[in-house]
């Protein structure tokens, strides 16, 4: 369905207590929760591997979307499946074989996502449309939540009409609040990741200014 989710990136959350941020940001109104992995070397920044993932996983009731910022990717995707992602995104700069990627997260029983980061153009995706159930836009260059937003709204426009009637999200990440959401979603964008814009001045402590914030976007 094409409805608006929005997808809080617990990238900007405490790292001492993901289990708590989790169930704070579903019960104020997370439709999706967005697991940032960061290798090191694809994106010049480290978060976590598939272990932490596997713990968070008791703590999300909705849909565990989790975006991988690594290369080499298929040596991973069985841990990722044993983790309990919904969703696992892969970039299609991170190999020379995104279409065997992609078709290996389906085979172990995920949706397949691919993103795109902001110099990589639509058309690197014309031929994986149907291997894919998320084309994630990157509208920052990945590695650091709080990042100035990229207009891609033009790529996001190109993508929408090359998807037609097939079921495939088109997932904005990066720089996304209050002013950006409205011109992504106009392009055809119907998730949106959004990190410090959901998680600046809460807490689990206050977990309801997690709840204003996601209804301001
Ligand atoms: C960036 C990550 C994003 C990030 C977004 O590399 O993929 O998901 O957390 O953070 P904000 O919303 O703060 O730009
Ligand atoms: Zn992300």
């Amino acid at each position: 369905d094409r409805s608006i989710k929005i997808a809080p990136s617990i990238l900007s959350a405490d790292f001492a207590n993901f289990g708590q941020e989790i169930q704070a940001i579903e019960a104020q109104g997370a439709d999706w929760v967005h697991v940032d992995v960061m290798d090191g070397h694809f994106v010049p920044n480290l978060t976590f591997g598939p272990a932490a993932v596997k713990a968070f996983r008791p703590h999300v009731k909705t849909v565990m979307d989790v975006h991988l910022m690594i290369a080499p990717v298929d040596p991973y995707i069985d841990a990722y499946a044993d983790a309990g992602a919904d969703v696992l995104t892969a970039h299609v700069e991170a190999g020379p074989h995104i279409h065997r990627t992609l078709q290996a997260i389906r085979a172990a029983g995920m949706k397949a996502g691919v993103a795109l980061n902001p110099g990589t153009p639509a058309e690197a995706v014309a031929h994986l449309l149907d291997l894919t159930d998320l084309i994630c836009v990157m509208t920052v260059n990945p590695g650091f939540g709080g990042q100035k937003f990229i207009d891609m709204t033009a790529k996001i426009r190109s993508l929408r009409e090359m998807i037609g009637d097939r079921p495939v999200h088109i997932e904005i990440d990066g720089g996304v609040d209050p002013t950006t959401a409205p011109l992504v979603v106009e392009a055809g964008a119907d998730v949106l990741v959004a990190g410090s814009a959901v998680f600046r001045g809460g807490s689990v402590e206050a977990p309801e200014v997690y709840g204003e914030n996601i209804r301001k976007i």
